[in-house]
């Protein structure tokens, strides 16, 4: 708990071990009246909870915030504290921090040294591509970058690009945070009109999980289809299974080999963390999720051109990857691929950690019914509310914690009604449960939507994604 402050307080109890039994008190209200608990029984706990309210003020000086642990200084907004002073885990296979407002993203960028999307750079964006800019760029959804000015610079000049992303295909099922990069993806192939590539590693699923080699192929033309769902063009789009392109193009495993080359186990195990005892696969597969951020890999598209820069949006997860890439790639004679980085898909429970396919309850599936939809957000997402609807009202609710808040960030498009929802959350004036079916009314229709459009997706159209041929560009 590092920096925590740890006082004595009421009873003897430290301050710490207070605000974890108030936490625990709110989460016994919440379930008293979720499972409608004798009027009773639920009342009795609101006048503990109260009680305990007191208390901590009286100790802290401060109002008890739900996510918030007590911070030593009396009167502190910095992160440091907040999240006891603990660096967050980022890196491909985790992602986790204290702090219920989520990980901390400037700190990343000074750690992973990328850059930050400020204003300057969406404005520029705006101007060079001539439309309002994403949602999630004026969010700051997308907030951190590589080398995008070096693109937009050569794209003023003439000098087109190439988009690559990816999806490791690990189960059938997918959830809503999975279509973050590819909605991203496709509106920067609508605005600035150039190929696509989008790995699909099923090899990697593999090595990394306890599956078949047979599953995770399945599972890649299975993802394939709620990828082409998403609206991508299929003559400015390759979609493609690692163990099936692998095998066929030589252009691309000539590049997996040069980047083997150029990597020793000491530099992935410092960049990744592998051990003596991980499996070899492990250890070389960075290299074929490095491959295709060079245009050589794809002859069918790029007729051959080694030196066409390659744009990568991802979550910033993905970066230790790419880092990797980019430090390889003069040594080989290509450029570097640069980078739009985004925040991660909060988890239904908290942005403590990502929505996760493999723990049903933290997430909303692209297969969820209208009804399902509701009831997980009622159920399960955190609220960032008070515990009664007075003390609601009076002091309002904290948005910054509240995930329904957090998915209507992402997917609410209108920025003053988003707005407004902020203002009047924060003052009281609307409770959680309007928030909650504001967010349920924006995700169901939605959904639908993709169900709809992954229905139309046949077999025949997968296999023309998955087919290596020229697109409709001349290189
Ligand atoms: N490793 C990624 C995953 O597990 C999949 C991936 C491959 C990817 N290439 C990529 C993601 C490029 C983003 C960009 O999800």
């Amino acid at each position: 708990l590092g920096t925590h402050f740890k006082g004595e307080g009421v009873g003897g109890a430290t301050t710490m071990e207070l605000y974890e039994q108030l936490t625990a008190q709110g989460d016994k209200v919440r379930s008293l009246k979720t499972a409608k608990a004798d009027k009773a029984d639920v009342d009795a706990a609101i006048q503990l909870l109260l009680k305990l309210k007191v208390d901590y003020k009286e100790v802290t000086g401060q109002d008890y915030k739900a996510g918030c642990p007590p911070s030593g200084t009396a009167v502190s907004n910095d992160r440091q504290s907040e999240n006891g002073g603990e660096e967050d885990t980022v890196d491909p296979w985790n992602v986790a921090t204290n702090s219920a407002k989520g990980v901390d993203y400037d700190k990343l960028i000074v750690r992973f040294g990328s850059s930050k999307i400020d204003q300057e750079l969406v404005d520029r964006i705006e101007k060079v591509s001539g439309q309002k800019p994403h949602r999630f760029l004026r969010r700051g959804i997308f907030f951190s970058h590589r080398d995008m000015n070096q693109v937009l610079d050569a794209y003023e000049k003439q000098k087109s690009f190439y988009l690559y992303t990816g999806r490791g295909p690990s189960s059938q099922a997918m959830h809503v945070g999975h279509l973050i990069p590819f909605v991203f993806t496709k509106w920067l192939q609508d605005v600035f009109d150039i190929p696509l590539v989008i790995q699909l590693t099923d090899d990697e699923k593999y090595l990394w999980k306890d599956l078949s080699l047979e599953d995770c192929h399945r599972f890649a033309e299975e993802n394939a289809k709620d990828i082409i769902a998403c609206g991508f063009d299929v003559n400015k789009t390759f979609i493609f299974s690692d163990l099936d392109y692998m095998g066929s193009s030589p252009e691309f495993y000539r590049n997996v080999v040069k980047v083997q080359k150029h990597v020793t186990f000491n530099q992935v195990k410092g960049i990744f963390g592998f051990s003596d005892s991980d499996c070899i696969g492990k250890i070389s597969f960075p290299a074929i999720q490095a491959a295709p951020a060079f245009s050589s890999s794809f002859p069918q598209i790029f007729k051959g051109r080694k030196d066409v820069q390659c744009l990568i949006p991802c979550a910033i997860d993905q970066d230790p990857y790419f880092r990797m890439t980019r430090d390889v790639a003069p040594r080989i004679g290509y450029p570097k691929p640069a980078l739009l980085h985004s925040t991660f898909f909060p988890a239904l429970q908290g942005a403590q950690t990502k929505m996760s396919a493999s723990d049903a309850n933290s997430s909303i599936f692209l297969t969820d019914t209208p009804k399902q939809i509701k009831n997980k957000v009622n159920k399960h997402a955190f609220s960032g509310g008070k515990d009664t609807i007075e003390e609601h009202r009076e002091q309002g609710g904290n948005p910054d914690i509240d995930v329904a808040f957090m998915y209507l960030t992402f997917f609410m498009e209108d920025d003053e009604q988003l707005e407004k929802i902020r203002q009047d959350y924060t003052s009281g004036i609307l409770l959680t449960g309007e928030l909650k079916k504001m967010l349920i009314e924006t995700l169901q229709p939605m959904i639908t939507a993709h169900q709809e459009n992954r229905k139309n997706v046949t077999d025949e159209m997968v296999k023309q994604f998955m087919t290596p041929r020229p697109l409709n560009f001349n290189f």
